[in-house]
């Protein structure tokens, strides 16, 4: 038996500051929530999917209801679950009528399946007991008005200002009390994204990568960027080396930007989290992330550096 360990995040960009409360409280009460099905000897599955659940609810993140919009004015979500025992994978992409595609996600890693997209990944949701939502209640006004305003600022030729402005994704890491890891990423993408435009969150290896033997990545931000580097995998594999976590998101990112100019956060935890405090790392070369993870019982919640 090992000590459980959260790690959990709610995206890496300019969180404005009157945005900063919510998604520090929103990763803290994912976190809870994850820590509590963990102390109770709940699988890291579990885990994952509750604190990456809260977080598709919480209309403060970009995955779920609230998540920014396509230029057509749509949700298109994605999201990713992987598993460290057997390396199980199970991925789901531009999803428009699904409430928790996280839950959708996990269906399919348990099935045979490793990624299944738009109306096909619905239809099996439906088939496995899962609910069809309206597209339009994905939709929020805050959302509305911010497609307008980028609606506006394509249309003067400036939407690469905005796009630098915010970016999005939550995600989750977990380690039971047998040692055993699991992570979650979902995500709305994007903002004013083509339809269709898919980033790295549901590509293994690139929005995630986990391994029982070593420890699991998380990444967030720039999702063309962190594909094209393969970030997670790349993360998982510094961990093999014996690299310590906190070094080793430094080097990714550091990577990242050195070599495709891409601006990301990612978080990592080791196989030996259970009983070393630096067994969990972060880091982003975005304004802010917002991310929260366990110290024995006790949450922390950060937002700044
Ligand atoms: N990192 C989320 C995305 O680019 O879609």
């Amino acid at each position: 038996m090992t000590a459980p360990r959260i790690l959990v995040h709610g995206g890496a960009w300019a969180i404005p500051d009157a945005l900063v409360a919510a998604h520090r409280e929103g990763c803290r009460r994912a976190a809870e929530l994850a820590l509590e099905i963990l102390l109770d000897g709940g699988t890291a599955e579990d885990a994952v999917e509750a604190a990456v659940v809260a977080m598709e609810d919480d209309e403060t993140f970009d995955a779920g209801r609230g998540s920014f919009l396509n230029r057509d004015g749509d949700v298109e979500l994605d999201a990713a679950f992987m598993e460290g025992r057997d390396l199980h994978v199970g991925a789901v992409a531009a999803v428009r009528d699904i409430a928790n595609p996280i839950r959708l996600a996990r269906m399919v890693m348990e099935s045979e399946h490793v990624l299944l997209v738009g109306e096909g990944a619905t239809r099996f949701g439906l088939d496995h007991g899962m609910e069809r939502c309206s597209p339009e209640w994905l939709i929020i006004p805050r959302e509305v008005a911010f497609w307008r305003h980028q609606h506006d600022q394509a249309q003067a030729g400036a939407l690469d200002a905005l796009r630098a402005w915010r970016s999005d994704t939550v995600g989750a890491i977990a380690m039971d009390n047998h040692g055993h890891f699991a992570a979650a990423v979902s995500t709305g993408g994007r903002p004013y994204k083509l339809p269709g435009r898919v980033g790295d969150v549901p590509c293994t290896g690139a929005g995630f990568y986990v391994d029982d033997e070593v420890g699991a990545a998380v990444s967030t931000g720039d999702g063309e960027a962190i594909a094209r580097i393969v970030m997670a995998k790349r993360a998982v594999d510094a961990l093999a080396q014996g690299e310590a976590p906190q070094e080793v998101t430094r080097g990714v990112i550091d990577y990242l930007y050195k070599r495709v100019g891409g601006h990301a956060g990612i978080i990592v935890m080791s196989r030996d989290a259970g009983h070393k405090a630096d067994g969990v790392g972060c880091a982003f070369n975005t304004t802010r992330m917002a991310r929260a993870w366990n110290e024995g019982r006790r949450i922390v919640a950060a937002v700044d550096r």
